[in-house]
C-alpha cells in the first residue's frame, strides 16, 4: 500500500539534524512507554492497538445501524462535542462533496456549541423532515450534547412518536455510567461503547467517528485498514515517522517555534486542521508547557493571516498537509479576448495552479524565517486517512512524553465547566455559587 510520507528538510535551516536528533532518546523513551504502558496516562492507551483489534463484528454492526438510518431517513443529526465531534466531521468533510450534497441521508452536527439561534434554526429545518440522532457523549454528562439532545428528542417524538423516534436514535456513551446510559437503557437505544481507555480526542476509530462516517456513506473497513497498517508499521519500528515528526517539532519548540500552523491547500481539510488542534492542543497544553496549534486553510488564508506569517514575530512554524491527488479534474479555459490575462494558464489544471502556490508559498515562508515540513498525503481516501489519523495519534503521545506532560489528561477543561455550573446554580455547586457571584 502506499503511505503518506513525511518530508522535514525545509526545517533544517532552523535547527540543524543533530539538534533533532539530540530528541532520540527523549524519544525512544516515549514511544517505549507507550508500548509497555508504563507512562503517565497509561490507562488511555485504549487507542494504541485499536485499528488492529477492531472487530469484523463490530465493522458489521456499526454498519448495519448506519444502513438503517440511510435507509429510513432524510437527515441524520450527530450530537457530540469535542473528541464527540471532531473526528467524523473531519473524516465526513474530508471524503465528502465541498458542497454538502452527497448521496444519502444529510449529516448534519448539534451540541458542538450552545447557540440559541443555531438549535433553533436546525429545529426548524428538521420541521416536516425525517430524521434520525446519533447522540455521542463519552461521559454522558457533557452539558451542551445533553441539552441540544433533550431538545431534538422532543421534537423527533412529537413528529413520528415516541416509539418510532427510539427505532431513530442510536447513543455512543459508556457502558455503564452517565445520564446517556441511563436514558438509552430505559428508552431501549441501540448503543455502542466508548471504552474506558479510549479518550475522546482518540475516539475517531471507534464507534464515535465510525457511526457518522458509516451513515454519510464512506467505507470504514478501508478507514480502519489505512489506521491499522500504520499502527503495524509504527509499533514494529519499520516506520519512523511518527518518531520523526515528534522529535522535529520539539526541536522547533525548543528554538524558540511556540506555535505549530497546520495548513492545507484544499478546504476539505479544514475540519482535519480543526481535529488536529483538539488531538494536539488538549494532549500538550498544561504544566505551562505546550506548542500552541492553529491552522490555516489555504490559499484562502493566505489573504488573510499571510502577512502574519510571512513577517510577524518569528515563534511559528508550518506543517503543510500536502494533498498529491484531487479527486476531479478542472481545466482553465482559453479565451480569445484574454482581457483578464490568464491565457498563460489556459489548459493547465487548476491543481497545478494550486500546487505552485503551495511552493511558492512554501518557498517564501522558509525564507522569511518560518521552518517547514510537509505531510505529503496521495489522496483523500479511507485509507489515506486512516493512515493520517494513527499517525498524528501516535505521534502526538510521543510527542507529549518528549515535552515531558502526560499528554492522555486534559485537567484545564474542567475550569470553565465549574464557573458555568456554579453561575447556573446547578445542585451540587451551592457553595461555588456563593463564592463566584460575590466576585461579580
Ligand atoms: O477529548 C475530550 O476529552 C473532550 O473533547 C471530550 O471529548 C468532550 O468534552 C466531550 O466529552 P463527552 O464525550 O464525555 O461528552
Amino acid at each position: 500500500m502506499d503511505k503518506i510520507q513525511l518530508d522535514i528538510k525545509q526545517v533544517l535551516g532552523t535547527v540543524s539534524q543533530s539538534d533533532i536528533d539530540a530528541l532520540k532518546g527523549a524519544a525512544a523513551d516515549g514511544f517505549s512507554k507507550l508500548i509497555n504502558a508504563n507512562g503517565a496516562g497509561n490507562d488511555f492507551l485504549g487507542w494504541l492497538r485499536l485499528p488492529s483489534e477492531t472487530t469484523e463484528s463490530l465493522l458489521d454492526d456499526i454498519n448495519a445501524s448506519a444502513a438503517l438510518l440511510r435507509k429510513e431517513c432524510e437527515a441524520v443529526v450527530c450530537i457530540g462535542i469535542g473528541g464527540s465531534y471532531l473526528g467524523a466531521k473531519a473524516v465526513v468533510s474530508a471524503l465528502g462533496n465541498s458542497l454538502g450534497k452527497d448521496n444519502g441521508p444529510e449529516l448534519l452536527f448539534a451540541g458542538q456549541n450552545i447557540g440559541e439561534d443555531y438549535l433553533y434554526e436546525l429545529q426548524q429545518y428538521l420541521k416536516g423532515k425525517r430524521f434520525g440522532i446519533i447522540v455521542i457523549s463519552k461521559s454522558g454528562t457533557t452539558t451542551e450534547p445533553a441539552i441540544a439532545f433533550r431538545i431534538l428528542k422532543e421534537q423527533l417524538e412529537a413528529q413520528v412518536g415516541r416509539a418510532e423516534a427510539g427505532r431513530l436514535i442510536v447513543a455512543i456513551t459508556d457502558a455503564k455510567r452517565g445520564a446517556l446510559r441511563t436514558l438509552a437503557d430505559t428508552e431501549g437505544y441501540k448503543t455502542f461503547v466508548i471504552a474506558d481507555n479510549v479518550g475522546g480526542r482518540f475516539s475517531v476509530l471507534t464507534p464515535v467517528g465510525l457511526l457518522p462516517i458509516a451513515v454519510a456513506g464512506y467505507d470504514i473497513k478501508a478507514l480502519v485498514a489505512g489506521a491499522a497498517a500504520m499502527e503495524q508499521c509504527t509499533l514494529d519500528g519499520t516506520d519512523t515517522m511518527a518518531m520523526e515528526y515528534a522529535m522535529t517539532r520539539n526541536a522547533l519548540y525548543r528554538a524558540g517555534k511556540k506555535i505549530e500552523i497546520l495548513v492545507n491547500y484544499n478546504p476539505k481539510l479544514h475540519f482535519v486542521g480543526e481535529w488536529w488542534k483538539q488531538l494536539y492542543g488538549e494532549s500538550e497544553g498544561k504544566d505551562g508547557k505546550g506548542i500552541f496549534p492553529a491552522a490555516v486553510d489555504n490559499s484562502t488564508d493566505l489573504h488573510s493571516m499571510g502577512q502574519w506569517i510571512q513577517e510577524g514575530e518569528r515563534i511559528i512554524f508550518e506543517t503543510v498537509l500536502s494533498v498529491e491527488k484531487p479527486d476531479h479534474e478542472v481545466r482553465i479555459p482559453s479565451d480569445k479576448e484574454n482581457l483578464d490575462g490568464l491565457n498563460y494558464l489556459a489548459g493547465k489544471r487548476v491543481d497545478e495552479v494550486n500546487k505552485m502556490a503551495e511552493l511558492g508559498t512554501r518557498i517564501a515562508h522558509v525564507d522569511g524565517g518560518v521552518p517547514n515540513m510537509r505531510l505529503i498525503v496521495p489522496a483523500l481516501t479511507e485509507q489515506y486517512l486512516g493512515q493520517l489519523i494513527y499517525f498524528f495519534e501516535a505521534a502526538c503521545g510521543i510527542s507529549g512524553y518528549i515535552l515531558g506532560v502526560n499528554p492522555f489528561n486534559q485537567p484545564g477543561v474542567e475550569a470553565y465547566k465549574r464557573n458555568m455550573f456554579a453561575l447556573l446554580e446547578k445542585p451540587g455547586y451551592e457553595e461555588a455559587t456563593k463564592a463566584i457571584k460575590a466576585r461579580l
